[in-house]
């Protein structure tokens, strides 16, 4: 069983300054809640209730987010307020959580690496908070659907969407053997290549499931795209020697790390999330006053 996940949160959010020049990227809002609180939510609802954030300088508003206000709850008390904090004291209730910080910026593969002592010897999911998934139809989310698949073949698992040609540049990208339902057995994978070089266009997007060999394997790993340690790089190594699955999941997502998908998401989330939670909280209200 799948109980850990770990949160790399460290990066400094240029492309948000100077919104984010004393604020952590992940704390922007969507709507009413902060980016890395979509991402706990999707892991609290896959069980994974062991949560570790790897930060950096400058990030502790994350910690402060996740754990109880008691002054500003007390403040609140009988204003008829007190729901706006359901959702964050349920996470804080039901879940655990770690912090360590990276103190270099050496890529996501040595940010995960430096989540270790905090994930063990046991696997784990890795969220970046910047991906804003939405659960599918049936209210899967992307996390919850990929530790199924991990439970099927109890190796790694990378999360795939397609994506035009002309993006595949911002991503890594799998090349793999497609067994149906969305599934593939990964046989390439290239950390932001050229369009000319891309294996195919299925990108990887910010969740995976890591076998806890991944550690040694990153350890191993010489840094690669942009001079950083690549994860690509390691799951690539994985791969050849046992497996890795490449999972389309279902739902959909947005890439926050970008304005034009951190509006997109304020909009969708606002239209499909916030306003139907409202009706149906007017609605409920309505039956307790009419009883
Ligand atoms: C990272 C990974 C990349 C992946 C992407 C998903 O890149 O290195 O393989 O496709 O996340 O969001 P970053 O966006 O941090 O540059």
């Amino acid at each position: 069983m799948i109980k850990k996940c770990l949160f790399p949160v460290a990066g400094y959010g240029t492309r948000f300054l100077p919104a984010t020049k004393s604020m952590p990227k992940e704390m922007l809002p969507i709507v009413n809640k902060p980016l890395v609180q979509y991402g706990v939510e999707e892991a609290d609802q896959a069980g994974l209730s062991t949560i570790g954030f790897v930060t950096g300088r400058g990030k502790r508003a994350i910690a402060d987010h996740f754990d109880i206000s008691y002054e500003l709850e007390a403040e609140i008390k009988g204003s008829g307020k007190e729901s706006l904090l359901t959702s964050i004291r349920d996470l804080i209730e039901n879940n655990d959580f770690s912090f360590t910080r990276q103190n270099h910026m050496k890529g996501l593969g040595h940010a995960i690496l430096s989540g270790r002592n905090l994930m063990g010897d046991d696997p784990f999911a890795v969220v970046l908070a910047d991906d804003l998934c939405v659960a599918a139809e049936d209210g899967e989310g992307v996390l919850a659907q990929m530790v199924k698949i991990y439970e099927q073949f109890r190796c790694s698992v990378v999360a795939i969407q397609e994506v035009p040609a002309d993006q595949v540049h911002k991503y890594g990208v799998i090349a793999g053997e497609d067994m149906g339902n969305g599934l593939y057995r990964v046989t390439d994978m290239v950390e932001k290549p050229s369009q000319e070089d891309a294996p195919s266009n299925l990108a990887i997007i910010g969740r995976y499931i890591l076998t806890p060999d991944i550690f040694d394997k990153i350890e191993k790993t010489e840094p690669g795209k942009n001079g950083e340690v690549q994860i690509t790089d390691a799951l690539m190594k994985q791969a050849q020697e046992g497996c890795v699955m490449a999972y389309k999941f279902r739902g959909k997502r947005f890439d926050c790390g970008s304005i034009e998908g951190f509006v997109e998401a304020t909009n969708y989330v606002f239209e499909n999330v916030y306003l139907k939670d409202q009706a149906e909280q007017a609605e409920q209200d309505q039956k307790k006053g009419s009883k």
